[in-house]
């Protein structure tokens, strides 16, 4: 019997072992590449005669080129497309896509517009896939932003990040990742833009500790880490009512001192300052942007060798 392949979609679906030993991979990957080029790759090779192709429906650039430098750091290949440059963007189905893909690449990672499709993409494929954000979920994001939290703040297990804002895509990789990882999430939304109810109730039912409000100083009262998103995302319509229902939630220092004295700010970028966050915020000393961004390298590519087999 042909094993099914490790694909990795959303956090909830990972066992919490196989989360904490990717992250522990990433930060050892990262330390032991200190100071080295970026183009030098790693000793291990991972991903040596292997080969990732990438899919875009929608717009990247951290995904894009995070995963490309990861594969090249592990010793493998990409092959990178728009959906719209590929018979996909023609009608052909996304399951054909897979077949097709699945006898000419070793992994695939999809940027979706519809979650459905990435799941029917690691249905009919034959090897990994990887969800580089739907609609649902943003799971590779999430890694980096915990990867980051850890290496200034050590463990991430009991400590308390408060989510405020648009209960969004990123958003739901965090309450996914909440009862895995053990740690405490308070989400401030609007009450339109809430955060979806599965996943909620899934959480609840993995004994993870989410809690909701409308109100972002609730949530964020002593928290460890604050952490917010765009009010629009890639396919949202509703550009005008949302920057309405989420003005009350913009990240500022006012509201940053509600958290704990060394509390420190997460944004996945692309970030709209003056919007979601001040530039006091999230170019102050509280924000890790930057490592963050870099990070989505380093849990990536142990993303990709778990995908592999090789944690
Ligand atoms: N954070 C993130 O996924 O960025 P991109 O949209 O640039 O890939
Ligand atoms: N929530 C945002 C994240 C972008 C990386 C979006 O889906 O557009």
């Amino acid at each position: 019997m042909i094993a099914s392949p490790r694909h990795f979609l959303d956090l909830w679906r990972i066992e919490a072992a196989d989360l904490r030993a990717i992250l522990d991979d990433a930060h050892a990957r990262k330390a032991a590449r200190a100071g080295w080029p970026k183009g030098r790759r790693d000793a291990d090779l991972p991903a040596r005669d292997r080969t990732l192709a990438m899919i875009f429906e929608k717009n990247s650039t951290r995904t894009r080129f995070s995963f490309d430098a990861a594969m090249r750091q592990l010793g493998g290949d990409v092959i990178i497309s728009n959906a719209s440059d590929m018979q996909l963007g023609r009608g052909e189905p996304i399951d054909d896509t897979a077949r097709v893909l699945s006898r000419m690449v070793d992994a695939i990672m999809i940027r979706a517009n519809v979650h459905e499709d990435v799941e029917r993409l690691a249905h009919a494929a034959t090897v990994p896939v990887i969800n580089g954000l739907s609609d649902k979920g943003h799971p590779c994001q999430i890694l980096a932003d915990i990867q980051t939290f850890e290496e200034h703040r050590g463990p991430i297990r009991g400590r308390t990040i408060a989510w405020v804002g648009d209960g969004n895509n990123v958003c739901a990789s965090f309450i996914h990742a909440a009862p895995k990882l053990g740690f405490k999430l308070n989400i401030a939304s609007p009450a339109i833009y809430h955060p979806d109810l599965v996943d909620l109730a899934r959480a609840a039912e993995q004994q993870g500790q989410v809690t909701t409000t409308r109100d972002p100083r609730e949530a964020v009262r002593g928290a460890d880490c604050v952490i917010t998103d765009t009010w629009v995302s890639m396919g949202d319509t509703d550009h005008d009512e949302r920057l309405d229902a989420l003005e009350p939630y913009q990240v500022d220092e006012v509201l940053m001192d509600e958290a704990a004295p060394d509390a420190v700010f997460l944004h996945c970028l692309p970030a709209h300052r003056g919007e979601e966050v001040t530039d006091e915020v999230i170019d102050g000393p509280r924000s890790l942007i930057w490592d963050e961004a870099e990070n989505r390298i380093h849990a990536q590519k142990s993303i990709l060798a778990w995908c592999f087999g090789a944690i």
